[in-house]
């Protein structure tokens, strides 16, 4: 084998290690998770918000021009929400700010993630999609309030 050979398959070898090093270091460490489309749901058309356990809640929410329902979701802190979104019309995007969230809402589709809320605080979320003339009045908010509080959704205030 040619030097340059050897040389080249070393690289590439130390690439791949440092890569997968990267993937393992952003899933153990930071904590980032990868949006799931789930296959086996059927594209809802309401939103729902439930407690499913004692600190979780699933969270159903559907996009559309132009707004996102619901628009502002209360929770109390320490909250895991899982997170399931679709589209009614045409491809959106979803981003919840400070926090590891990024999807894309595509009709005929449901996409999943989960997110914990920690601290508590309002959490800004909007479409990152340019999806038409009221882009961007798609927005909302996720208030995380102190221990004790109740659950509550609905349009934006
Ligand atoms: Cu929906 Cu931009």
């Amino acid at each position: 084998m040619d030097k340059s050979e050897k040389m080249a398959l070393s690289l590439s070898g130390m690439l791949l290690i440092l890569f997968f090093g990267a993937i393992m270091y952003a899933a153990v460490v930071e904590d980032i998770q990868v949006p799931t489309c789930i296959t086996d749901m059927e594209p809802f058309t309401s939103d729902t918000l439930f407690q499913s356990g004692p600190e979780t809640y699933e969270l159903q929410m559907v996009a559309r021009m132009w707004a996102f329902q619901p628009s502002t979701v209360r929770l109390p802190v320490g909250s895991t929400v899982d997170m399931y979104l679709t589209s009614q019309d045409i491809t959106h995007g979803f981003m919840i700010e400070n926090k590891n969230v990024n999807l894309m809402a595509v009709p005929g589709a449901v996409n999943y993630i989960q997110v914990t809320f920690d601290e508590p605080g309002e959490y800004f979320f909007a479409c990152h999609e340019f999806c038409g003339a009221a882009h961007h009045t798609m927005a909302g908010r996720i208030i995380i309030e102190e221990e004790g509080a109740g659950t509550q959704m609905g349009a934006l205030q």
